[in-house]
């Protein structure tokens, strides 16, 4: 390895991060596909072992990314057939799946065998948000120790407010995949129907169908599509 470059330039994380801007996840058929890892899998001994990330990477990731395909798959034949039971315990298990997908790629990319600093527009925004770098990692290290469970920590940027923040996820999902953007949303919080529908949840979401903006997820969905290059 060069003093400079901290991952090979020809990673498929790096490239896809700088050329596209997002990490690509699937293939051109839509197929969820696994990259290969950006070095081998003694590159981040004696910090992470070549045993640990082989299961990992293998079996954990590698399960994650066959299960999303498997799951996609029968999202679309129930889908086809109205079977809509079945679309819905499919859809829970796709946001386990790809969500795992999504945030194991991202964490083989994050990290490497030396020690690095943030700099530049990234330490103006730790500073900004939480004060300095130092606060950051005692605040992410205290999050991601205290998950419940099975879960991860996560540095992540807040387009709404523009500001880094800082998540606990417990699992991987909660029901979402990580990076989609919202382009229609249908609140079922029962103070948004239960004066008028009281407990008829099903007829209010019917009754919101049809009052779409259709126009406004257009442009939401062209908006969306510019983040991927
Ligand atoms: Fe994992």
């Amino acid at each position: 390895m060069g003093g400079a470059s901290i991952l090979p330039i020809n990673n498929v994380f790096s490239q896809n991060v700088t050329e596209n801007g997002m990490d690509k996840l699937v293939d051109s058929n839509g197929n969820f596909i696994q990259k290969s890892l950006p070095y081998n899998k003694t590159f981040l001994e004696p910090h992470m072992d070549e045993e640990t990330l082989h299961l990992h990477y293998e079996f954990h990731h590698g399960g994650a990314v066959k299960g999303a395909n498997k799951d996609l798959e029968n999202i679309k034949k129930h889908l086809q057939s109205g079977e809509m039971d079945q679309v819905d315990m499919w859809t829970r298990k796709l946001a386990y799946h790809f969500s795992s997908h999504v945030l194991h790629s991202i964490f083989w990319s994050n990290l490497t065998n030396k020690k690095t600093q943030p700099k530049a527009e990234l330490l103006k925004q730790i500073e900004k948000d939480f004060g300095s770098f130092d606060n950051l990692k005692a605040y992410i290290s205290k999050i991601s120790k205290s998950v419940e469970g099975s879960g991860w920590g996560i540095l992540g940027y807040q387009p709404y407010s523009q500001s880094l923040t800082l998540l606990q996820c417990e699992n991987h999902q909660k029901l979402t995949q990580w990076g989609v953007v919202p382009l229609l949303v249908i609140d079922v919080w029962e103070h948004a129907y239960y004066l008028k529908y009281k407990n008829k949840r099903a007829e209010f979401v019917d009754t919101v169908l049809e009052i779409i903006n259709w126009d406004n997820v257009a442009e939401r969905f062209v908006t969306a599509k510019k983040l991927h290059g």
